[in-house]
């Protein structure tokens, strides 16, 4: 199997696996209980490693959440901030093409009797195709204006969103700023002092980390504004009464030796992936007539590097992944994969319904190597073949 999803998971790098084994066989304690040297030991483990986090995106060490993962991130930030008692502002903007884990929160909230914009981005044929419009995003902020929750990056195709002028919006209106990071981190510079975003969410798994750890930060780096948060899980009163619950020390030591490796990779990893990326495009416009990309052009400093989607001439995306199977890549996102409905990314960006089932998802990571790209082109080429 050629594994091309690694947009929907990454495999755990074994560095990684290896920090995190002594914190889950012998080094068990709990780290909140200290009144013993278990305890202290673990405690003390996971404060360093949760300090390197901080640093990492450059933001306090009292303002990292760990959480089960980025759909849990994104459900605290949004409700937590629209929900908490002190809030009196009613309104909340997002973009279109924002994950679910994102656009069902805020879903939810419009039931529940806020008001909601969801801001459209620049179609297909745009030069900023995929960017958020920032016109229709600065007329729908306002004094009533909660929270805006734009992603950094997207998960279907790789656009990069303008954060530091989203936030500049936001902030103009007294609104508070939330970033769904999780395709970003790890994969590009994410920097809290440099751009002023107050929340971001991230998960381990989508930069070689285990699966079930994520984060939310709760203050961005100068000035910090204040984030007032209703906590969703109340218990035993851990990690500043925002999210109780034992904490696991082999997680957040696994969430910052990965996030320490992809930063420390980055720009070794981005080169690398994106030539695989080009070497993929371009196999793969040689074999198949009409082959169209959708998002951002691969040259553009828009799209994240490894990220390929494209639109097949008259072959369903399902279709052709059936007829490849030693090939793993996706029809859309891991969520919306799930559901027959096309993609709501792809529709957002201007796609026919038809167009969106057309279309599927790469995505190149750094265990790839340009033999499997190319066994891969060999596959998908004779796949779409035997379907045309
Ligand atoms: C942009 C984005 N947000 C949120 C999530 C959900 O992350 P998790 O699996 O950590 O809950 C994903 C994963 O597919 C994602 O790509």
């Amino acid at each position: 199997m050629i594994y091309l999803d690694n947009h929907a998971t990454t495999p755990c790098d074994p560095r990684v696996a290896q920090q995190m084994m002594p914190w889950l066989v012998e080094h068990f304690g709990n780290p909140h209980s200290t009144s013993h040297e278990m305890g202290r030991q673990a405690k003390s483990a996971m404060d360093a490693a949760l300090a390197s986090v901080a640093s990492q995106l450059a933001v306090a060490a009292d303002a990292v959440l760990i959480t089960s993962g980025a759909t849990e991130s994104n459900n605290l930030a949004i409700d937590g901030v629209c929900r908490h008692p002190r809030q009196r502002r009613r309104h909340v903007v997002t973009s279109t093409i924002e994950h679910p884990a994102v656009l069902d929160v805020v879903a939810r909230l419009e039931k529940d009797g806020f008001r909601v914009t969801r801001v459209p981005v620049h179609p297909q044929d745009h030069p900023l195709a995929g960017q958020i419009d920032l016109e229709p995003l600065a007329a729908a902020v306002d004094d009533d204006t909660a929270l805006v929750s734009v992603h950094w990056a997207n998960n279907e195709i790789g656009v990069i969103q303008p954060m530091s002028q989203i936030a500049a919006l936001a902030h103009q209106a007294g609104a508070l700023v939330h970033s769904d990071a999780t395709q970003a981190v790890g994969r590009i510079a994410v920097d809290l002092q440099r751009v002023d975003v107050d929340l971001i969410s991230a998960s381990a798994h989508k930069f070689y980390g285990p699966k079930g750890v994520g984060l939310l930060t709760t203050a961005g780096g100068v000035p910090r504004r204040r984030v007032r948060l209703k906590p969703m899980i109340v218990g035993g009163g851990q990690q500043r009464n925002l999210r109780s619950g034992t904490m696991a020390p082999a997680n957040v030591i696994a969430l910052a030796t990965a996030l320490d490796l992809a930063v420390a990779e980055s720009s070794q990893v981005a080169r690398r992936v994106g030539e695989l990326q080009l070497r993929l495009w371009d196999g793969l416009q040689q074999g198949i007539d009409g082959i169209c990309l959708n998002g951002p052009t691969l040259e553009s400093s828009m799209r994240l590097e490894g990220n390929l989607n494209c639109r097949l001439p008259g072959i369903e995306g399902e279709s052709w992944m059936a007829a490849c199977s030693e090939v793993a890549f996706s029809s859309g996102s891991a969520c919306s994969s799930v559901d027959a409905k096309p993609s709501h990314v792809l529709t957002g960006l201007g796609l026919s319904e038809s167009e969106a089932r057309r279309s599927v998802r790469f995505g190149i990571g750094k265990f790839n190597t340009s033999e499997q790209i190319d066994r891969a082109i060999e596959i998908l080429v004779a796949g779409y073949r035997s379907l045309a």
